[in-house]
């Protein structure tokens, strides 16, 4: 079957992210008529309810911005949608089936949005009512599992109905264009390549922070914590496209190919080192953007030994980045929204300025993912004067605003692109199962280290950098996080 995919349907159909993200999304590109001219959407969630209710219920109003939402054009949206209840009776997937009929030959694309317990009974489900055919592909987000053996235990489940290239697992952080960008960074340009690796470049920082915290997603996050939530899937990916080789093209397998090898190169944690290489943190009360924000534990009810924040020291062994620290760090309640990564290079061999040329400072790189876009390189120029004392250096900006130099272009959801993607057929943006697993092999040895060596979450206060450890982590080594 040539072609995208004529329906799709969406199971969490009444869910908090089918609602903020993938209903917009699918709007979005209907309205562009990127979408077939005969789809159609089916949701799907566990109460009963008809279609009228169902469209009633999709405030497409509330999460587009303004210029994007026109009336119209939403009604004509949700003409295409329906709905059809499935909580996992078979007669209730023999139903949907039954309302897909004879468009399963022109393809039908299904995306969990469910909680992750749902992903293996669901996909049998849909394999017993014969919605798993040659035709179908099947969509899932994170997390798949809680640690390697749960997560093979889920992939087995799913390639028992479907092949591994009709699975598309999702990593919603590969939607977003400037991570896309990184691609193109590094591949499309021949200033860097050549000094990308540990002659040239001394460590690199990526942070991911937020401000928010628990955000009323107690059930899900407490137990989980940000080393499962964050590190396990958005940070290794972000870690992969930073460091792995070039591919060969942009081939799905040839990005993917590379892409794991990066995570399998990571070097374990053990009980003997993981108090030196990571940090674990939960924030306490405090105040984020000047307004008064309740600790952790308060939010939740109870004490919890959940970590909100982690800092790690991760190191690649392989040969391009033997040597070369990758500090990774992610929490809730942080000063500010912002994900990151800083590239450090090392100081030039010899300096001519002697001691007298003052102030002669590594380059660093600085990629800034969200919520400004922009790439800034530190170098270093003449301070303008006489230089009656030797030459008076100091560092300065090439900065490229991306929001500037793409402006008027709007900025897609990052969903957009990957139910585009998804419907189309390119898993070049979806995390393959060999990857998924190659992450958790690495994070569970830091949570068996955890275990063993009884390392405790540090609290901090929300609207801070984390724990004062977390600090200590990078400055032993003799650099500093970025702020
Ligand atoms: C999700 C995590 O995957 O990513 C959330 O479960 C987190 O805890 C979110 O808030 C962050 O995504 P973004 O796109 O806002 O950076």
């Amino acid at each position: 079957m040539a072609g995208p995919h004529q329906t799709i349907i969406i199971f969490g159909a009444t869910g908090d992210l089918a609602h903020r993200m993938l209903f917009p999304s699918l709007y979005n590109l209907f309205v562009d008529r990127l979408l077939p001219d005969d789809v159609l959407i089916i949701g799907s969630g566990r109460s009963e309810m008809d279609d009228e209710a169902f469209r009633a219920s999709i405030d497409l109003q509330k999460s587009l911005p303004a210029e994007r939402y026109d009336a119209e054009a939403a009604a004509e949206f949700l003409k295409r949608v329906r709905y059809s209840a499935v909580g996992g009776k078979e007669e209730e997937f023999a139903r949907l089936r039954s309302l897909v009929g004879d468009r399963m030959e022109r393809g039908v694309s299904i995306y969990l949005s469910t909680p992750p317990s749902l992903f293996a009974p669901m996909v049998e489900g849909l394999g017993r009512a014969g919605l798993s055919g040659p035709t179908v592909r099947v969509a899932m987000e994170k997390p798949i599992g809680q640690d390697l053996a749960s997560s093979r235990q889920v992939n087995d489940a799913v390639n028992g109905v479907f092949d591994e290239e009709r699975v598309f697992r999702v990593d919603h952080y590969l939607g977003k264009e400037t991570v896309q960008n990184l691609l193109v960074l590094r591949f499309g340009n021949m200033l860097f390549e050549p000094l990308w690796n540990a002659t040239a470049i001394e460590h690199v920082q990526i942070t991911v922070a937020e401000t928010v915290g628990l955000e009323g997603r107690v059930s899900y996050y407490d137990g989980v914590g940000a080393l499962k939530d964050m590190v396990q899937n958005h940070m290794l990916q972000l870690l992969a496209l930073v460091a792995m080789e070039p591919p060969a093209s942009m081939a799905p397998a040839a990005v993917r190919d590379e892409k794991v090898k990066v995570i399998r190169s990571l070097r374990p944690m053990t009980p003997e080192t993981v108090a030196s290489l990571s940090v674990r943190g939960q924030y306490g009360a405090g105040a984020v953007g000047g307004q008064p924000v309740r600790g952790y534990a308060d939010e939740l009810g109870k004490a919890s030994g959940t970590e909100t924040f982690v800092a790690l020291k991760a190191q690649i062994d392989n040969w391009r980045w033997a040597g070369v620290p990758f500090y990774l760090r992610t929490g809730k309640r942080m000063p500010e929204r912002s994900s990151e990564i800083l590239i450090q290079f090392r100081g030039v061999p010899h300096s001519i300025f002697g001691r007298k040329g003052k102030g002669l400072d590594p380059n660093t790189m600085l990629i800034r993912i969200q919520p400004q876009e922009n790439i800034q390189l530190q170098v270093m120029a003449k301070q303008p004067g006489l230089d009656r004392q030797g030459i008076d250096l100091r560092e300065v900006a090439l900065d490229v605003s991306l929001s500037t130099e793409a402006a008027g272009q709007r900025r897609r959801i990052a969903y957009e692109r990957l139910l585009l993607d998804l419907i189309e057929g390119d898993p070049t943006l979806f995390v393959r199962r060999d990857e998924v697993e190659a992450a958790w092999t690495w994070i569970d040895s830091i949570r068996q280290a955890w275990d063993q060596a009884g390392v405790e979450v540090k609290p901090y206060t929300a609207g801070t950098w984390g724990p004062s450890a977390a600090i200590a982590l990078i400055e032993r080594d003799g650099a500093s996080w970025h702020e």
